[in-house]
């Protein structure tokens, strides 16, 4: 089946916004992407769901290799600045520093990385492929940091939220009951 953008179905989803740095064809850039996730620890992989029309996808594909900075609670204008506009008709690096976002030069790759991020990541392109409508790029990450006093802005419902109260895993009498039962239905 097909899901028009913006379903209330799929609003149901609780995600990160990676503000994605790339340079190449269309100069420095930065997007906002909900669909950002750590899919490996050895080799750690990251992978970026992109438009294939967007600049950020024409940047990574000629340059292979893009930055990932985790927006933190302060940074929602930021992403929606990131979302706003396409690198093919606004430099937004510079509307961005206009707005005193700060910038810091990558060691390991040319994209400039988004300064006071609750972390940033530079990766090398692993590989790339059209899945559905959207482009999937795996990226390997080369050099990783994070603060941890910036916490990740959380994205939900076409809206952007802050982290609220930790939930308690279960008590030892909650898993006690669940190795119990896990025991008595083992394979
Ligand atoms: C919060 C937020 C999350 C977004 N997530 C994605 C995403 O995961 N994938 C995507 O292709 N576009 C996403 N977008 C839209 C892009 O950021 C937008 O198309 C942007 O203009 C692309 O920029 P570029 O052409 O400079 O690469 C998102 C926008 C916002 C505001």
């Amino acid at each position: 089946m097909n899901i028009q953008w913006n379903d209330r179905r799929t609003r149901q989803f609780i995600t990160n916004v990676g503000l994605i740095t790339s340079d190449g064809p269309f100069g420095p850039d930065v997007m906002a992407a909900e669909w950002t996730h750590h899919i490996s620890y050895s080799p750690s992989l990251i992978a970026v769901n992109v438009r294939g029309h967007d600049a950020t996808a024409h940047n990574i594909i000629e340059s292979k290799e893009f930055g990932i900075n985790l927006a933190g609670e302060e940074q929602n204008v930021v992403c929606s600045i990131c979302g706003r506009y396409s690198g093919r008709d606004v430099d937004k690096v510079a509307v961005l520093k206009g707005m005193d976002v700060k910038f810091y030069n990558g060691s390991k790759i040319k994209a400039p990385m988004v300064s006071g991020c609750a972390m940033n990541a530079e990766c090398k392109l692993q590989r790339y492929e059209e899945i559905g409508d959207h482009i999937m790029f795996v990226g390997e990450v080369v050099e990783i940091s994070a603060d941890e006093n910036v916490k990740p802005l959380v994205y939900h419902n076409g809206k952007y939220w802050m982290l609220r109260e930790i939930i308690e895993k279960p008590s030892p009498d909650v898993l006690t009951k669940i190795e119990k039962l896990a025991e008595q239905f083992k394979k």
